[in-house]
């Protein structure tokens, strides 16, 4: 069964106040500036970790980060003015995300930032498994893990070489420089999510819209209108989501949105926790694999004898991911509170105090990976690199993400061997994804 553009619902009309009221968002606006401004004085005075927060250090976090586990390994967990203690070393970071005496929540199951349950202001966005601890998490991990079976992942496999070959000949013929972000990278994951989802016909430029949107929600509220922009993206989304459930509930597909409409029939998951898990879906998978593609095409222009090497072997592809998903991850850290007071090695926590882990400094850490700051395609993986975390919450996503980037690598190498820059790439100015916004090349 599939859905067509009649399930697109028109774009809420938008909120005009964050909060509901004028005063309250002035209020709000004056929070998230003074929160942001005190961060930025104490990354001018040294604090490694508000450093990460704040540009110029964010732009290249990688000497921070050796930095920190410089600092770690001389005298246990960094600690910081921000009230934020960091684990940088490639054993400690491991061993945080594997100790279930840590969470996503707080100890009583309140969200981190003590605004309730659900949805908040400084947390407009639902982000399901990702804000979840057990059983509720493992509970409705369960539901999400049919998408990823691997009779589903060949039928996306097909779905992505058909469409990276399509992106590919629509850039390819004009005979010019293209921008590899917006012309691969990022709608490849879309059109692939569709698939998962089953939403042939959806405007893919308005979930792309959407996905961006959301996904700028990881890296915390920015301002009163982002929240409104949030709130607009969160509500389409939901309504879309909302009909999609009804219709498959009447005409239940092999879908994973059938799987989950059977799951509130059959009484294992609300409606709400559906339609969030919905679109974690769509938030998760979509600007971290556009950002696997800029970054492992991005490493290899900068590395000498990198892209001619898997020009000349498109079979490497699957090894140029993997050394990517080290040496640059499009998820660069993520954050657990402990529910308990606990010691890990040298860390000491106090129960619901936040430790930042920070999965691309353990990446880099020479300890595991020998030369670390050297992308190299041939590279032996001595260690597994933590870029979809550890743990619970270890990313659902991961083989399919490991597919589109090798399709979309091999491919590229077969199609435009000589590829090369043409123009300065546009980062990023981000904190937790990391990856070019435009990535100018040629042919
Ligand atoms: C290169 C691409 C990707 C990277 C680097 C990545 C990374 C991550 C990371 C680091 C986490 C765990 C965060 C934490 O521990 O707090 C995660 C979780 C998750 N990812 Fe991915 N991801 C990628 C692609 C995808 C894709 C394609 C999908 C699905 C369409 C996906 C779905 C999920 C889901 C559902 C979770 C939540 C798992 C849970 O909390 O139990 N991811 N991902």
């Amino acid at each position: 069964m599939s859905a067509g553009h009649d399930t697109v619902v028109a774009p809420a009309a938008p909120p005009r106040t964050a909060t509901g009221r004028l005063v309250e968002d002035v209020v709000l606006g004056a929070r998230i500036g003074a929160m942001r401004a005190g961060g930025y004085v104490l990354a001018r005075r040294g604090d490694r970790v508000a450093r990460l927060l704040h540009r110029p250090w964010r732009l290249d976090p990688y000497p921070v980060y050796a930095e920190l586990r410089a600092a770690q390994r001389a005298g246990g967990a960094v600690r910081s003015r921000t009230g934020l203690a960091a684990v940088a070393t490639h054993s400690s970071v491991e061993a945080v995300l594997r100790d279930r005496r840590l969470g996503v929540r707080l100890s009583d199951g309140r969200s981190r930032l003590g605004e309730g349950d659900g949805p908040s202001l400084m947390e407009p966005v639902d982000l399901s498994l990702l804000t979840i601890d057990p059983p509720d998490h493992t509970r409705l991990r369960r539901l999400a893990q049919p998408a990823f079976a691997p009779r589903r992942l060949a039928h996306y496999r097909e779905v992505a070489e058909q469409v990276t070959g399509e992106l590919l000949d629509a850039a390819l013929a004009r005979g010019g420089p293209f921008d590899l972000v917006t012309e691969l990278a990022s709608p490849l994951p879309i059109r692939v999510i569709s698939a998962l989802l089953d939403v042939p016909d959806v405007d893919s430029a308005r979930f792309a819209r959407w996905g961006l949107a959301l996904g700028s929600s990881l890296e915390g509220v920015r301002s009163p209108s982002h929240v409104r922009e949030l709130t607009r993206a969160t509500d389409d989304l939901r309504a879309l989501f909302g009909q999609l459930l009804e219709q498959r509930r009447a005409h239940p597909g092999e879908d994973v949105v059938s799987t989950l409409a059977g799951a509130v029939d059959g009484g294992t998951a609300t409606p709400d926790e559906v339609l969030a898990l919905a679109q974690l879906l769509l938030v998760a998978g979509f600007e971290t694999t556009t950002n696997l593609i800029g970054n492992a095409v991005q490493a290899m222009h900068r590395t000498p004898g990198q892209w001619a090497a898997l020009a000349a072997d498109p079979s490497l592809a699957a090894a140029a991911v993997e050394e990517t998903l080290r040496y640059d991850p499009p998820v660069q850290l993520t954050a657990r509170f402990a529910h308990e007071d606990v010691e890990i090695g040298d860390l000491r926590l106090r129960r619901d105090s936040g430790v930042l882990v920070l999965l691309a400094s353990a990446n880099r850490d020479p300890e595991v990976h020998p030369d670390p700051d050297r992308f190299d395609l041939h590279r032996e993986q001595a260690a597994p690199h933590l870029a979809f975390s550890g743990g619970a919450h270890y990313c659902l996503g991961a083989p399919l993400a490991r597919l589109e980037g090798e399709v979309a690598l091999r491919l590229l190498a077969e199609r435009a061997p000589r590829l090369r820059p043409a123009g300065d790439p546009v980062p990023r100015v981000a904190t937790v994804l990391r990856g070019p916004l435009h990535l100018p090349v040629t042919a």
